[in-house]
């Protein structure tokens, strides 16, 4: 299904949603699974980017079609040079380990964030592995890497303002269907379900704009523990949601009269 195809949110029926389409996550916890252990959380993310493995295998199982990772936030660089350096490394990791089998299983990756402060290696790598998953359709794996959530409306907007002062659009062009279109996630669907792991409940400057009806599941485990059945935890909190998108279910419409 094309990301137009996707009912919007203004004209999207409400009611009880049967499997999430698209499923967002902040693999958040990898640092306190690795101290727990007395580990350096460097191999906190390493084990990581092994419960991502486990996700990608999982998620299309259970219906899912899009799945967007948040790997790295453009707050991330206030951390250690150590840690950076190897969070840095982690795509280079798993594109090198998975790439291959990604791409003959018809998944489509996509890396959203912003390219400056990336190395022209890990660049050269996001690019290579863009270009040979292009054409995949069967399921879309899009990883934020360098990326923030209001960066990225800056990003969109500062653009439109640069077209209306060049003569290419007016303001009155701008409305919500523009604005998402110019946005890193454009081409995907609106994220159904936002999951993050590790107890913390916050966005942290994830998908801001596309979380607008989006259901919100917080679980209890540390992302390198994550797997197939937490993500089947989290599709069953779902489905248990009442998706009203503003409105009010049917059968309260009488009773409003
Ligand atoms: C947050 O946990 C996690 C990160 C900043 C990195 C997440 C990245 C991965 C799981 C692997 C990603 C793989 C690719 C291919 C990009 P934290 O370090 O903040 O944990 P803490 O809250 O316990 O300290």
């Amino acid at each position: 299904m094309a990301a137009s195809e996707k009912p919007s949110p203004a004209g999207a029926s409400s009611g009880n949603p049967a499997s999430p389409l698209h499923v967002a996550i902040v693999m958040d916890g990898n640092g306190r699974w690795a101290q727990k252990r007395g580990l350096p959380r460097t191999l906190g993310h390493r084990a990581g980017v092994e419960a991502l493995k486990r996700t990608v295998e999982a998620a299309p199982k259970l219906n899912i079609r899009w799945l967007t990772v948040f790997g790295f936030s453009t707050e991330n660089w206030n951390r250690p040079a150590a840690e950076v350096a190897e969070l840095m490394a982690l795509p280079r990791r798993y594109f090198e380990s998975d790439i291959e089998r990604l791409d003959r299983e018809g998944v489509r990756v996509k890396v959203i964030g912003r390219r400056e402060g990336l190395s022209a290696e890990l660049l050269r790598m996001i690019d290579d592995a863009q270009a040979r998953t292009e054409t995949n359709d069967k399921f879309h794996l899009n990883i934020a890497f360098n990326y923030g959530g209001q960066a990225d409306i800056v990003e969109a907007a500062r653009r439109f303002a640069e077209d209306v002062a060049t003569g290419r659009r007016s303001p009155g062009d701008l409305d919500e269907q523009m604005l998402g279109s110019m946005l890193a996630t454009s081409g995907s669907p609106p994220p159904d379900l936002i999951v993050r792991p590790s107890g913390e409940q916050r966005l942290s400057n994830f998908l801001l704009w596309e979380a607008a009806y989006a259901e919100l599941v917080f679980q209890d485990v540390l992302w390198p523990d994550y797997g197939a059945e937490h993500l089947e935890a989290a599709l069953k909190a779902f489905a248990g949601r009442d998706r009203r998108y503003g409105a009010i279910a049917t059968d309260n419409v009488l009773a409003t009269g």
